[in-house]
């Protein structure tokens, strides 16, 4: 009698703590599956991948919503972004967003392009990001080069629109004007 009651005990306990126990193995789960692109305890490997670790928590989960409407189109990250249930998002993004922002080193540090004096009212002085007029800005310090150029590209071609100052101020620079931001920003 004594062994079935205290059976019940536990199998009472263990019922109890499930529910949320559950719900944070999801929410850990989705977040362990970014890691083999993103950089598992580093950065990422290649450098067309942004660093999402650190990243402003605020920033991360528009986009996450944005891959998954299709505002913002890239098949892998569309895909990815839909692995998390919409519920999760904004814990998902509260834990990169927690995590140390990964240095990287190693890119010469490049002299202060004169246009970026115009970045820093949204992306901040020392340009790691913050809520700003138009939404959460993201850090660019520190990010890779090749990523920060293809995606000023991209709002340069209208094809993040709903960010209308950043398209509007990529259309106003040339490529050429942009590489330079870039690698600035690469090496701060
Ligand atoms: C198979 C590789 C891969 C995996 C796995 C992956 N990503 Fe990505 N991620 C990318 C690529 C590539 C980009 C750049 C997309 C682009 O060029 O627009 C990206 C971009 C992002 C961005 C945009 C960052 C920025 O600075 O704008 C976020 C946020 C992001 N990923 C979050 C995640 C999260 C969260 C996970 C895990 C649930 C994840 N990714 C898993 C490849 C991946
Ligand atoms: C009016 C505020 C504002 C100004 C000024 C501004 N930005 Fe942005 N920027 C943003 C916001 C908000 C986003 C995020 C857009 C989104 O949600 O897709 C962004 C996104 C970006 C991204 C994408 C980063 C990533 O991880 O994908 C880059 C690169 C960028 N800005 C560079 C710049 C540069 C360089 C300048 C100056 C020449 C600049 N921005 C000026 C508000 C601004």
């Amino acid at each position: 009698m004594k062994r079935v009651f205290t059976g019940c005990l536990f199998l009472i306990v263990a019922s109890a703590s499930q529910g949320p126990s559950l719900a944070a193995d999801a929410v850990d789960g989705a977040v362990a599956s970014c890691w083999g692109c993103h950089g598992a305890g580093g950065p990422p490997k290649d450098p067309t991948i942004p660093i999402i670790q650190g990243q402003q928590a605020g920033y991360l989960e528009k986009q996450l919503h944005d891959f998954r409407s299709g505002e913002r189109d890239d098949q892998i990250m569309s895909s990815m972004a839909e692995s998390i249930r919409p519920q999760d998002v904004a814990r998902a993004s509260a834990m990169i967003a927690a995590m140390p922002w990964p240095l990287r080193g190693g890119d010469a540090a490049a002299s202060m392009p004169d246009s970026l004096g115009a970045c820093q009212s949204c992306h901040g002085v020392d340009l790691t990001g913050g809520p700003g007029p138009e939404g959460v800005a993201p850090r660019l310090a520190g990010q890779f080069a090749q990523y920060l150029e293809a995606q000023m590209g991209v709002f340069a071609r209208g094809e993040r629109p709903k960010a209308k100052t950043m398209t509007l101020m990529m259309k106003s620079l040339d490529a050429a004007e942009r590489g330079k931001i870039a690698k600035y920003l690469a090496g701060l």
